[in-house]
């Protein structure tokens, strides 16, 4: 007998766990090309036995030999959902105390079924119990079928006659096994978003977290890769995708245990953030969204970009408009001539959607000219604007373009009517002084009255014009000294949980109310970019750093996990208002056009021959921009791995048509020059190359002329981008 089946069996016997006999079959929840397997094990355990590749003929664990084995699902083996008690000593899933006080938690099968909820979508609801408490643990996962995405999660139902206290409940466990392990994840700041960071990871806990609520991903997010045996390769190796869906305090964290293995919890992070039931209540996790690839980390980024597109974005099957948002362009020094001139120039240039930013709100002593005062008065500035939001949406119809107008319905300043008004509306931890960032505070969503305020506030604003389709929803600051006057004394450990349940609240209404509005997910810049949020949304503020060789890192990192569709990209002037930085008005563009194209400056101040290559840029834009938006993205050349260049092609879904985006990042001297193989084409098939975006002359030799995809696959292509600030946009065309 093996030592380990020798240990486990003695150990058994030595304690006395009760064997079960409760064997089913394994419960697989599978996708085209990857699968889950789940087996129940004598004591009842449910036992995680596999995500990964598919099994090519018949699962393994479905054959005799497998369910023979002698240690099968013994104590040590990984439980689909780990709880702490019994032999789990790892960080645990689920960490409750009972009402008894006791602190141990053991989960056994119940029972599953498996519903099919749509096209290519099967939910898989798994309900696990505790033999001495009346507790039921219900674990869902839903797999999409052609998008290669499972997401899971969890709801634990309190029946014990008495209070349960919940230190800990994730959305996700992942137990793997390999040599070793890379994990690529994301820090910053304002302005700084999305940094990425690869590294192995060793015995030990690694943990990616945030404790800020509502902009909870300024400083990491919570998506991430972690590959198998090797850092991430683009094309091949073993790699999964991770993203909680939770727009709160998160924590991710990756334990090397003493066997070796990876154990991966993830879900609300357990600071702060007791969690107590009632008998009869139930709490339900975020989801967890998962995607393997046996093929490298591009098509992890395929799959979650199919994913997002096909069940996670508003209006994903729309063509996104190319926008001019008035914020960089103006500021709050604005009156109503500033705006309409920029709706007549932004139509002359082609743009499609004005978007009116902060400013236009506050009256009097709280007139919204500076972040000192107004936010909370959602009233219009009849000073600025005297003939109303009305005129302005009308003035920009007449012109041909959407109107949109932004909002922070969360905030408040000192400075307002309403923090005069509803001072037990405001974040505060008892009669501590609330601390102000922006000048403003936040108000209390766990609080139902305040979610009504938000959604009033939506509607008013809405309600200010029948020609506003677009909202920008912004939000400036995170949670300090946290505190609800509403949560009673004894629950404001559930002001995280609830805050963002509010949120979700709020954003179900207004989803409900106006299902055609676009709306935009922002936070100073990129500070609430998560897949919760994210479904409500048509797109997100990627970063106010608009800088575009900044922006070339910050987009790259973000559509890792995120589509361009959705990745709003704005041309903006040079020197860059945040960094100081001068780039050419080409290379701004061709940053810009491979997300979501805008401007964010004020069009009068392009000269003459700035304002005729931006008005092509965009029309060239409207012209690749299906492909872009709805294609299939594949990474060529990574702007984090020190050569100093970064490309990247979309291929639209048909495989008909591409198109590549190539930049430099640096001097590269004389005789270093760009090479790299095309992705994605038909190597039987002929494509004609047309540079778009020319300045002075092609970068690219084959301009205008045909290629077999063979060669562009093979051979690939050079171009002539060595200088500092060269970059080049190419429109691949089947013949
Ligand atoms: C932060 C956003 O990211 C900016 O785009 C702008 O809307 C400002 N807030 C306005 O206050």
């Amino acid at each position: 007998m093996k030592l380990r089946n020798y240990l486990l069996l003695t150990l058994t016997a030595s304690i006395g766990l009760p064997m079960m006999a409760k064997t089913s079959s394994p419960i697989i929840v599978s996708t085209d090309d990857t699968e889950i397997v789940m087996t129940v094990a004598e004591n009842g355990n449910l036992v995680y036995n596999y995500y990964g590749k598919k099994f090519n003929n018949v699962n393994p664990y479905l054959t005799k030999q497998y369910r023979e084995q002698p240690d099968n699902g013994a104590g040590f083996a990984p439980q689909a959902y780990p709880a702490y008690g019994g032999f789990v000593t790892i960080t645990p899933a689920l960490k409750l105390v009972h009402a008894d006080g006791s602190h141990t938690t053991h989960l056994k099968y119940d029972s599953h079924k498996v519903t099919k909820t749509g096209d290519g979508v099967t939910r898989t609801d798994i309900c696990l119990k505790d033999p001495l408490y009346n507790i039921a643990l219900t674990l869902f996962y839903t797999s999409y079928d052609k998008e290669n995405v499972i997401t899971e999660s969890a709801m634990l139902t309190n029946n014990e006659g008495g209070l349960l206290t919940i230190e800990n409940l994730a959305s996700t466990y992942l137990p793997l096994h390999a040599d070793s392990y890379y994990l690529t994840h994301f820090h910053g700041v304002w302005a700084t978003e999305m940094q990425l960071v690869e590294e192995q990871l060793h015995p030990g806990i690694k943990s990616v977290e945030s404790k800020r609520g509502v902009q909870a991903t300024q400083t990491a997010n919570p998506a991430f890769l972690l590959s198998l045996n090797g850092p991430a390769r683009e094309d091949s190796g073993d790699v999964y995708g991770g993203a909680l869906a939770w727009s709160g305090n998160y924590k991710l964290t990756f334990e090397q245990d003493e066997c070796g293995r990876m154990n991966v919890v993830g879900g609300v992070n357990d600071f702060a953030s007791t969690y107590h039931l009632n008998t009869g209540e139930s709490l339900t996790t975020p989801e967890m969204v998962w995607t393997f690839s046996n093929e490298g980390r591009g098509k992890v980024s395929r799959n979650l970009h199919d994913w997002i597109r096909n069940h996670a974005l508003a209006h994903a099957d729309m063509e996104r408009p190319v926008v001019l948002n008035s914020w960089e362009g103006a500021y709050m020094n604005f009156d109503e001539k500033t705006i309409t001139d920029m709706i007549d120039d932004a139509a002359k240039i082609g743009v499609e959607m004005f978007v009116l930013d902060d400013g236009w709100f506050g009256n009097g002593e709280y007139a919204r000219n500076s972040d000192h005062a107004g936010l909370g008065d959602w009233q219009v500035n009849t000073q600025k604007l005297p003939r109303g939001i009305d005129y302005l949406a009308k003035h920009a119809v007449k012109k041909g373009l959407k109107f949109g107008i932004w909002i922070e319905p969360e905030m408040v300043n000192p400075k307002s009517q309403l923090a005069e008004s509803h001072p037990e509306w405001i974040v505060k931890s008892g009669d501590r002084d609330k601390l102000q960032i922006r000048q403003q505070w936040i108000l209390d969503l766990t609080n139902p009255a305040v979610q009504d305020f938000v959604v009033k506030t939506f509607d008013d604003v809405l309600a200010l014009s029948p020609d506003i389709s677009y909202v920008k929803w912004d939000a400036n600051r995170f949670v300090t000294d946290f505190g609800s006057e509403y949560l009673p004394a004894d629950r404001q450990s559930h002001f995280w949980i609830d805050y963002t349940k509010g949120l979700y609240d709020v954003y179900d209404r207004i989803r409900a109310a106006h299902p055609e509005v676009m709306i935009q997910l922002c936070s100073s810049g990129g500070a609430r970019l998560d897949m919760g949020a994210l479904k409500y949304h048509d797109e997100f503020w990627t970063s106010d750093n608009t800088n575009s060789l900044d922006r070339i890192r910050i987009q790259n990192s973000t559509n890792l996990f995120y589509p361009a569709i959705a990745t709003a990209s704005h041309v903006s002037t040079s020197p860059n208002h945040q960094t100081g930085m001068m780039a050419p008005l080409k290379y701004r563009f061709d940053v810009a056009m491979s997300g979501r194209l805008g401007l964010e400056l004020q069009p009068k101040h392009l000269n003459e021959e700035e304002w005729g290559f931006a008005k092509e840029a965009i029309a060239t834009y409207k012209k690749i921009r299906p492909i872009v938006q709805f294609g299939d993205l594949y990474r060529l050349k990574n702007p984090e791995d020190g050569t100093g260049w970064a490309s990247h092609q979309y291929v639209a879904k048909d495989g008909k048509e591409a198109v590549f985006f190539a930049y430099s990042l640096k001097y590269h001297g004389r005789t270093t020059f760009f090479q790299t193989r095309l992705k994605g084409l038909d190597p039987n098939k002929q494509y004609r190359i047309t540079e778009l975006n020319k300045k002075d002359w092609p970068s690219f030799y084959g301009d205008g002329k045909v290629f077999p995809g063979d060669y562009l696959m093979n051979e690939g292509i050079s171009l002539g981008i060595g200088n500092n600030f060269d970059s080049t946009v190419l429109h691949i065309q089947e013949i």
